[in-house]
């Protein structure tokens, strides 16, 4: 304990001022101690640019409907362009940014779990040794959620780097990985949040206040070697990954999305299947499904569609070499099983009845849209067979 100052006598020109009466002239606000400067910019910017994209990306994933795709993909983007910054600052950064000063050690771990069991132990300038298991392991997750989101756009949407080389099944596999891995970052944002509040109380330092204002009213430990950040060559680096990821993602996406059906233009098909309704694409249904359309075209729905044989001919055999066997597009594996009470129908299957259990039925009825099988009527790129959920476009029920 050191002894309570009662005087402090600064020369200021030739005159000896007690500066501490003069804070005593102000009893109720005694000298603020010294604070020093811990966080610096790229620590500060990353983590609060984190918490927005993860509010982005998790608020979008878990609760937007299907055609928010677009801002849960900005939220993903932006977290990986962090994450990528933050590797980078982790070397480049000032001391306390560095991973260098928050290395894993097991031995230091135990000590402070220690201090906190016995009372002891004062804050600390960067990470505590607990704290930084929190942030590695917060950091790998979201690694790990970007890399099996990639895999779920690749395989199951058809989009992105990974379009081309990803199966549906593949991609099917990686979503409920992508979806468990982040429930577990939301269940460690609440330990982490937890944790701040803990040490918080603990140390009496505010560290939400620190991650804002980047100062800790703490003592540099002599230990640890000062460095000074080097913005530009963290920029350089940064910039260098960035366009590397970027040309590379760039050209991985101009492949063709594997198992999405590019059909030429059947004239036939669009003159005699597309004048009552969308001329379907043949990967909306299976081959068994396409034979009994085209065996039954005399009653097709009441209606009579009859071609004539050769006609008939020609169209089956095209339905039947482009069906949903043939493709890979989430269309296709969700409309490959057919309903057995009725096979001909695209809106029976299970898959079709699944993907459409939220839509009310009032709004099949609705004036724009007419039937269930009007798919065009919500889905603006139905004619390719796509059907992204970006274009997942429902006409306003009370419009007529
Ligand atoms: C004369 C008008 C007409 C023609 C031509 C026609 N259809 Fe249809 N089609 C209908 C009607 C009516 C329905 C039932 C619509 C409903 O119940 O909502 C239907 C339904 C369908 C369905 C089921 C859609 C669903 O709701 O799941 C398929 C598949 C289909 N038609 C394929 C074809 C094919 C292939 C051709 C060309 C060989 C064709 N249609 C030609 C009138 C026609
Ligand atoms: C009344 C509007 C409407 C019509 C008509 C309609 N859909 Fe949809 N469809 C939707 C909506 C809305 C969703 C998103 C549902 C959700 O995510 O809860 C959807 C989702 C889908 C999906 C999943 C997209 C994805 O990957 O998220 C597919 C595939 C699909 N529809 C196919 C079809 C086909 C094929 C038809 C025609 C036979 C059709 N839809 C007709 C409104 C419609």
């Amino acid at each position: 304990m050191q002894p309570r100052a009662t005087a402090r006598l600064l020369l200021i020109g030739d005159r000896l001022v007690n500066i501490e009466r003069r804070s005593t002239d102000n009893p109720g606000r005694p000298p603020a101690p010294p604070t020093l400067l811990v966080w610096d910019w790229g620590v500060r910017v990353f983590h609060w640019a984190l918490l927005a994209a993860v509010l982005l990306a998790s608020g979008t994933g878990f609760l937007a409907p299907a055609n928010w795709l677009n801002a849960h993909l900005i939220g993903g983007t932006a977290i990986v362009a962090l994450l990528g910054f933050r590797l980078v600052w982790g070397w480049n950064g000032s001391t306390y940014a560095r991973f260098a000063s928050f290395a894993l050690r097991a031995p230091r771990i135990v000590m402070h779990l220690r201090e906190i069991a016995s009372g002891r132990g004062a804050g600390e300038p960067g990470h505590n040794p607990v704290g930084a298991v929190m942030v590695y392991v917060l950091l790998a997750l979201l690694g790990l959620i970007s890399l099996t989101g990639l895999v779920v756009l690749g395989g199951v949407v058809k989009q992105g780097p990974l379009a081309g080389l990803t199966s549906y099944a593949v991609g099917r596999q990686w979503r409920g990985a992508h979806e468990a891995l982040a429930i577990g970052l939301l269940v460690l944002i609440v330990g982490h949040l937890a944790g701040v509040v803990f040490e918080s109380l603990r140390t009496g330092e505010n560290l939400a206040l620190a991650m804002l204002t980047g100062r800790k009213h703490v003592r540099a430990v002599p230990g640890v070697v000062p460095h000074r950040a080097h913005p530009g060559r963290a920029a350089l680096l940064c910039a260098a990954i960035g366009l590397v990821a970027l040309l590379g993602s760039v050209r991985l996406a101009a492949l063709p999305g594997l198992g999405v059906p590019v059909l030429a233009p059947e004239p036939l098909y669009a003159r005699e299947c597309g004048s009552c309704h969308l001329a379907y694409p043949p990967s909306l249904a299976s081959a068994a499904s396409w034979t009994t359309v085209m065996a039954g075209l005399t009653d097709h729905f009441g209606e009579n569609a009859e071609l004539d044989a050769a006609s008939a001919a020609q169209l089956r055999s095209w339905l039947v070499a482009h069906a949903s066997e043939t493709a890979d597009t989430r269309v296709a594996n969700l409309m490959r099983v057919a309903d057995p009470a009725s096979p001909q129908r695209i809106t029976t299957t299970p898959g079709w009845r699944r993907v459409h259990g939220d839509v009310p039925e009032s709004l099949f009825r609705a004036p724009k849209v007419g039937a269930k099988g009007a798919c065009a009527a919500c889905h603006e790129d139905a004619a390719t067979a796509r059907f992204d959920p970006q274009a997942i476009a429902v006409p306003k029920e009370t419009n007529p």
